[in-house]
């Protein structure tokens, strides 16, 4: 066969890539695959970097250098996982499929080591994981490291975890086993001891060139004009004094602590050596990478500088250049915007298929909480109406709880258009969720009170959060019941969403708030640590025994992911849909896939709630339905034509063929 032409006529020096393929790829197959991938995706990348650094100094530099990169990166990808790569440009769509369900887990706190967690596998299976995110587990700073999210070396894993060569056989076996392994890529700021970062401190000008520095406040104060503060609690501000940069010391872009600096990508070289670092995970045998930070990527004075335009075209280059090396990995945006700004991630118009893959569905999340606080559904779908449409090659990431705090992006209109008032709700939700409000079952902490916005943002466990610390402390058996169905209700509206359900560590078993980071100087200024325990395995020994809370739990959430894995029409490709059911207290969403329609109805409140089957006619639901969560927990009401729903209940409706 005659070796496959790519248009490289864009290269400065065709010949070289030609040659270099040649000497560093030895099987003519794997040429002729990198080749058409080249082919397919290269363009996609270079119409990104273009115009980005098309007119920067360094541009024909990038051009040089970007091909034998790839080249490398390719050439050192293990065999078995290019049959992976393969076997996912087979199937697409891998992350979308009804079977995929997550897990967070922190490597320590879950079994203190990369080879603990090896060790532990068996759990994670018998949950039912189809993908696994393991909590930063680079080589962070010591000492405040901001939950490892300050990384000091991207291609070495934290000592106290374990090694590479452990990582490796991790990710071997959990691929061998189904289970997709994610892991963050802090993307945004690296730890201010990182190699660049000491570089330049040694008065190295081309990695000073690597950060955002100033020579004095006029700039810093400039751009703060328009800078909301991520940290306004225990980091104000979003520049740093460093004395020793420079020469006579520069203020350095901080976004979150003074220890994480953040980024310069208006530097070519800066992308290019994160993608370097992005491949060499990939070569680890990540499915995929959760892009830390990635709104604040490009500043632009005048803006919050965040989600700016040029940070779509910097993951278009990075997305078309792993397509070429390891197209298994996928990238998941870590968006915590305005709906708008966040389905920009997940690649639109021009960028269909060109972005992320995945991205957190944090509005959900927040409308979530917000309807069972308030009880009501109003909110969650006025405000779900009002998303913009999702790619359906993209998905979301579902999820009731993560590793950080919980920040109440309601928004002021959506709020009017149901007649609530925005900055009231937000404080009644922070009121509620700390356990201030009169009433409230929930058992959290206010995170960052912001006194300028009057912003208070919440941490806790799902559990406590949701009521059970609470009815623990009193002994109700009544209260334990209620915060019971309240976490499963809100698992099982995540389970039917559409998009990968994430569990968060713990919440399988009812875990609650830990408190014993506040002994832990490096953690005790952070209450998002509150809800990062270690795993209880003590209380996962009960899991088998449905007598008690982790058991019931466990059971609940086995059960969603048996009837999800079960339930092809959960695809992510399909419609979601919310509707109005005429009743305040039980909120709808339909799912429609071409594999089957579905409609869940969530009862938000602590007693039986009709729905007339008329809504769930007028939804196109006719005939005999049935519930698929439940065959037997389905109540209709024949004389007055309804669906009763019990407390908390949630139930998925398909129709009988
Ligand atoms: C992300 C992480 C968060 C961290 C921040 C800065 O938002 O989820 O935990 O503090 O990035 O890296």
């Amino acid at each position: 066969m005659q070796p496959l032409t790519v248009q490289t006529m864009h290269l400065p020096n065709p010949t070289t890539f030609d040659d270099l393929l040649d000497q560093q790829i030895a099987n003519p197959r794997d040429r002729d695959i990198f080749r058409l991938r080249m082919q397919r995706h290269f363009g996609d990348c270079l119409e990104a970097l273009g115009a980005l650094y098309a007119q920067h100094p360094a541009w024909t530099q990038l051009l040089e250098q970007l091909p034998e990169r790839l080249i490398t990166a390719y050439a050192q990808r293990r065999d078995a996982l290019k049959i992976h790569d393969l076997a996912r440009e087979i199937q697409p769509d891998w992350f979308a499929e009804a079977n995929m369900v997550g897990g967070i887990y922190y490597v320590d706190r879950l079994a203190g080591t990369l080879r603990g967690v090896i060790e532990h596998i068996h759990y994670l299976q018998e949950l039912g994981l189809t993908y696994v995110h393991l909590m930063p587990l680079l080589q962070p700073r010591h000492g405040l490291n901001d939950g490892g999210y300050a990384v000091l070396d991207y291609r070495s894993i934290d000592q106290r975890l374990g090694n590479v060569a452990d990582f490796i056989e991790l990710s071997d076996l959990l691929r061998a086993n189904g289970i997709s392994l994610c892991i963050d890529v802090v993307v945004n700021h690296t730890a201010k001891e990182h190699e660049w970062a000491v570089k330049a401190r040694a008065g190295d000008a081309q990695y000073l060139d690597y950060y955002l520095s100033f020579a004095d406040r006029s700039l810093p104060d400039a751009y703060e004009q328009h800078l909301p503060e991520v940290f306004p609690d225990f980091a104000p501000g979003n520049f740093t004094w460093y004395p020793e940069l420079g020469e006579h010391g520069r203020w350095v872009w901080t976004t979150f602590n003074e220890f994480q600096w953040d980024l310069n990508y208006t530097n070519p070289m800066v992308w290019l050596e994160m993608l370097d670092i992005l491949l060499y995970l990939a070569n680890l045998g990540v499915d995929v990478l959760r892009l830390d930070a990635v709104p604040f990527m490009w500043k632009r004075l005048g803006t919050n500088c965040q989600n700016q335009p040029e940070v779509l075209d910097l993951l278009q280059a990075w997305r078309a250049a792993m397509r070429i090396v390891c197209p298994a990995t996928i990238f998941k945006a870590e968006a915590i915007v305005a709906p708008d700004d966040l389905v920009q991630y997940l690649g639109l118009g021009r960028r269909t298929g060109k972005l992320c893959e995945i991205a957190y569905h944090n509005s959900l999340m927040v409308l979530l909480w917000s309807a069972l606080a308030s009880q009501r559904a109003d909110l969650f779908t006025q405000s779900l109406l009002n998303m913009p449409a999702t790619p359906s090659n993209a998905a979301w990431i579902t999820y009731v709880r993560c590793h950080d705090d919980i920040g109440w992006a309601v928004t002021d209109h959506n709020a009017a258009l149901v007649g609530e008032d925005g900055p009231l709700h937000r404080q009644f939700l922070s009121a509620w969720y700390s356990g201030e409000f009169a009433g409230s079952f929930a058992r959290g902490e206010v995170f960052q009170y912001n006194p300028l916005t009057n912003d208070r943002r919440i941490s806790g466990m799902t559990a406590s959060l949701a009521g059970l610390e609470q009815a623990l402390e009193t002994a109700d058996p009544a209260a334990i019941e209620l915060a019971i169905r309240r976490i499963a209700l809100l698992y099982a509206v995540i389970f039917s969403f559409g998009g990968i359900p994430l569990i968060y560590m713990g919440d399988e078993l009812g875990m609650l708030n830990d408190h014993s980071y506040l002994h832990d100087p490096t953690k005790a200024n952070d209450n998002r640590w509150l809800h990062r325990p270690a795993m209880d395995w003590c209380l996962a020994a009960q899991r088998h025994d449905p007598s008690t809370i982790a058991g019931r739990l466990w059971q609940v959430v086995r059960h969603l992911i048996q009837v999800r894995q079960q339930t092809p029409a959960l695809h992510s490709a399909g419609q979601t849909l919310p509707i109005w059911t005429q009743q305040r207290h039980v909120l709808g969403v339909v799912r429609v896939h071409p594999l089957g329609r579905i409609l869940v109805l969530g009862n938000l409140s602590a007693t039986p709630q009709r729905v007339s089957l008329a809504v769930i006619q007028q939804a196109s639901f006719v005939g005999r339905l049935q519930n698929l969560l439940d065959a037997d927990a389905l109540t209709i009401d024949i004389q007055s034509h309804e669906i009763v729903l019990d407390s908390y209940q949630c139930c998925w409706l398909s129709t009988q063929a």
